[in-house]
Parts: C-alpha cells; structure tokens; sequence
C-alpha cells in the first residue's frame, strides 16, 4: 500500500461512491447522506455532564506547537492555535495542549509547563480561546474548556531538541532499542513517582485557579500515565496487577479531588495500542520511507508491553482491559473520556491516519480509512458498554470531504457523544460549524493529511499547517523546514 496506490478520499464523488470505497475496505463507517442544518442538527444538540453543560458536540482535541518559550511559557504562536481553537465554536475544548506538569516531564524544550511562572500565560491562553469563541458564536454560555496535564515519561526530552532523558518505567523489549537504552538504564523509583503525582495535584489546582472547567489526566500516544498501563513486568506497588498499573490514575484523582473539588476530570486514553513499526527495511531506501510493517513480536510471546492488545497476537487489539479501566473511571466519578489509540511515535498510522507520513514514519500500511474505522469502532463498542459515560472520538481528520457527514452520523447513531477534531483545526475550524449552519464548505482549507505539522517539530520547528495555511506558509520557517525535510515527504510517497 502506498498514498499512489491508495484511492484519494477527495476524489469519491459522493456519498455512494464513499460508502462503497468504505465497504470495499471491508470496515464499517457510518455515513448521513443529508446534513441537517440549524436547530435540529444532531451535531448541535447540548450535552450535559454532571455539572457542565456543554452547547454541542463538537471537540477540539489538543494539539501542542512545540512552539512554547524554553521556561514553558506560551508565545505569540500559541496564543495564536489557541484562537484557532476557539473559531471552531466547539462546545468542548479538550485540554488545548499537552502541558507538563514539571520541567523534566517535557517532550520538548518548547513544551508549555505549568508553574506559578506560567500561570499569567496560561491564563491569556484560555481568556484568548473563550473571547474569540464567543465573537464567532456569539456567547460563552456551554463553552466547557479543559486543560491537558501530562509527563513525557518515555519521551521526555526536555532541554535539548535532540537529546533524549527518557523516564521510563520497565524496559521495553523494542522501545528501549529504538531509544538506545542499555538494560541498566534506571526506571522511575517508586518515591520518584510520587513526586510527579503531587505535581499533578498542583498543576490541578493551578488550573482550577485560571478557571479551566476539568484537567485531562492524559493516559495515551506512550507517555508516562499511559506507559503504566502496560507496566506488567515492573515490579512494587505501580507495576504488574491491574490495581497496581492504575494506582498513578488513582492517587492524581485522590489528591485533586481533595485539593481542588469543584474541578471535573477527564482523562484521553489510547483505548488500544499495537507493536512498534518501522518501515519495510526490504522496501527502503536512503531517500525514500517504505511501507509500515510491525516489528517481530514472534519471541515476545505472550506480549507483556502493551496495553488493549492481544497478548498471543499484539497486532491485534483487545479491550477487555480497556473495559476494566473505563469502569474503573466511572467508580472513580469521572464521566468524560476522550479515545484515541497508539502513538505518533511507534505507529503513527494508528493514531494519526494520514496519506504522506511523518519523516521518522513509513508509508500507511494500509488504507488511511481503515485506521479512522479501526479507532471509529473501538469508540462505538465502549459508548455501548457504557452509555452513562461522555465519550469524545478521535481521528476524524483523514475523512476530509466527509467528515460532517460521518460526524453526523456518528452522533445520530450513538457511536460517540462528541466528535473530536484534529489537525483539521489547524487548516479549517469552522469545518463543522459551515456544515451544520448549512454554509458550503470550503475545500481547499481541508486538512490532506501532508503530515507536515507533525514532520516540523521532529526537526526542531514549531508545528503548524505550513501547506495549508499562510501565516506558515509564507514563514521564514518554511523556507528551513524544506531544507531540513530533505526530501519532501509528498514525492517520498510518490505523491
Ligand atoms: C501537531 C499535532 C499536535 C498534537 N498534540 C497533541 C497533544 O498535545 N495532546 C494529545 O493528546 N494529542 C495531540 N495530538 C493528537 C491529536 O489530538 C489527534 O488525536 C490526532 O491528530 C488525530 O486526530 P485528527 O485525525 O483529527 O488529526 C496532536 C496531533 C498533531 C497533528
Ligand atoms: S500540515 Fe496541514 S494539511 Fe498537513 S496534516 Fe498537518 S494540518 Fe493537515
């Protein structure tokens, strides 16, 4: 499979020809074949979640710049993603960026913290997001907006653009050989956790004092709170049982519950994960990516490094545990939950479904569709074992043409509460809001998947639509990410 063998998706004419590409994929996608516009559009009804009320069921995913000052302050270039994020008019905003919850914990040296120093930006982030939404919607009555804590754990990289400090929690068969890790590398130390997890509870209680409606306790893509669910083979109290690998959710929520009760919390799960891939070394050259393959998982068998993945065959899923989490969450009184899966570091195709990939990834495996299915899916079987909770579905960029008529369906059918958008918000925010309010939508702000927001901060540049939107595209930055690109990753992919 390559994006030349693939069928574009703005090339199927209309909602048969989609429906029959999509079934010739063998997946499931629901699809409206109307929108429905004003007051009765399913993807305008409020939502109400204990005690938010939030005005629709558009979300804006978070989505980081690498673009934040060396002491995790934002710059002029957030502030900017930030009003992007509010022209959506989107109901939910989760979580707007990942921020870490101390200095060690950044993925990269322009990662926002969150700290006393940073408090006054934060605050001009959120102040920035909710004017704008309530110039374009005309209130900020159902505006719910969350802020997204994290720890960078395996990929923490937070001084130097190129220097890995990795904070890790077990050793992981192929992870710990892609980040050059020898088997005395040292894990986290049980005291050292703690740490983190008062730091949650601060950066909790600091969001709750800029006024964020709920913190994300995000749990995905292999960072830290994620890496413990798959901590089977770590020993001591955060490792090995069920009860053990969610003790780290279980103490951030004690702490902030006690320390900052009026704040809700979420948390973004990767609901699933896969093995590693690289791209097909039988199929790369120096100059171009071959497609993905998984890495042997044949001696790892049972596989013990994964979490919602089949032990005897880890390429393929299994929520049995995801399940366990979820009720786990709901003991724990947190109703909103935002679903993703794997990682844009180790299988970008499962959790960002693109045509052109990355420049540390591989040419897609398969159809772009079929991951926006595969992550469609697992959110449909979790909404239906568990209808009391708020789920928010992620990866609905890839649809581009069709994605208000899937977004429709999908929360008309009940596959999910709330449609997460992407990196279609960097190019086009007010995509759903157009189509609901019955306005044409405008095609050429539709995101194509170039992969070029995600190929910029792997090179040290901030993030951001460089195809697609001017500010970037004309840039003096965009002269140094074609230099650096080497190869564009478009022609890599025979584009
Ligand atoms: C540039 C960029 C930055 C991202 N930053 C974050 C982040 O800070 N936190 C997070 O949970 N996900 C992050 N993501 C993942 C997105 O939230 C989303 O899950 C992913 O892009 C798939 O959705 P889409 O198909 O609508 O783009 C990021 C994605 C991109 C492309
Ligand atoms: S660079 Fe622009 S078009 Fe490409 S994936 Fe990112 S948002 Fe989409």
């Amino acid at each position: 499979m390559t994006a030349q063998s693939t069928v574009r998706v703005a090339s199927l004419k209309d909602f048969d020809d989609f429906q029959q590409h999509v079934r010739s994929l063998g997946c499931a996608i629901p699809c409206d074949r109307e929108i429905v516009t004003g007051e009765r559009s399913p993807l305008r009804q409020p939502l109400v979640c204990g005690p938010l009320r939030i005005c629709n069921r558009i979300a804006v995913q978070p989505m980081e710049g690498w673009d934040g000052t060396p002491d995790g302050n934002p710059t002029e270039l957030t502030l900017r993603r930030w009003k992007r994020f509010g022209q959506a008019g989107a109901g939910l905003i989760w979580g707007g960026e990942a921020v870490a919850v101390n200095h060690e914990g950044r993925a990269n040296p322009n990662q926002l913290v969150i700290a006393q120093h940073t408090l006054k930006g934060l605050g001009q982030l959120r102040r920035t997001l909710l004017d704008e939404h309530q110039g374009r919607v005309g209130s900020a009555e159902g505006l719910i907006i969350g802020l997204q804590l994290t720890h960078s754990g395996r990929y923490c990289r937070p001084s130097v653009q190129h220097r890995n400090e990795p904070r890790i929690l077990y050793h992981h068969p192929i992870l710990d050989r892609r980040l050059g890790l020898a088997s005395e590398y040292p894990l986290l130390t049980d005291c050292e956790i703690e740490g983190i997890i008062q730091d949650f509870h601060r950066g909790a209680v600091m969001a709750a004092q800029l006024g964020f409606d709920f913190v994300d306790i995000k749990h995905c893509h292999g960072y830290l709170a994620h890496e413990f669910l798959s901590a089977h083979t770590r020993t001591g109290k955060y490792g090995g049982s069920f009860e053990n690998r969610t003790r780290f959710l279980r103490e951030v929520v004690q702490g902030i519950r006690s320390l900052a009760p009026d704040l809700e919390i979420g948390v973004r799960l990767s609901a699933f994960d896969t093995v590693p891939f690289q791209p097909d070394p039988r199929l790369s050259t120096p100059s171009k990516l071959g497609p993905g393959v998984p890495e042997s998982s044949k001696d790892l068998l049972p596989y013990r490094w994964g979490f919602g993945v089949n032990e005897q065959d880890p390429t393929k899923m299994d929520l049995r545990e995801t399940v366990r989490f979820i009720s786990l969450l709901r003991e724990l009184g947190i109703r909103l939950v935002n679903l993703t899966g794997g990682s844009p570091y180790y299988n970008p195709h499962v959790q960002r479904p693109a045509l052109y990939p990355p420049c540390d990834g591989y040419l897609p495996p398969e159809d772009p569709l079929i991951g926006v299915a595969r992550q469609m899916d697992a959110t449909r079987e979790l909404k239906s074992q568990f209808p009391d909770m708020i789920f928010v579905g992620s990866a609905y960029s890839y649809l581009q043409e069709f994605l208000p008529a899937v977004a429709q369906a999908a929360v008309r059918e009940g596959w999910v509460d709330l449609v997460g958008l992407g990196r279609v918000v960097l190019t086009y925010p007010e995509i759903l809001r157009d189509a609901s309010e019955g306005n044409a939508i405008q095609r050429k702000r539709i995101c194509r998947t170039f992969s070029d927001c995600t190929t910029a901060p792997r090179n040290g540049l901030p993030s951001g639509c460089y195809p697609l939107d001017d500010y970037y595209r004309t840039s003096p930055i965009a002269k140094k990410l074609n230099l650096v690109k080497g190869i564009d990753p478009r022609k890599a992919a025979g584009g």
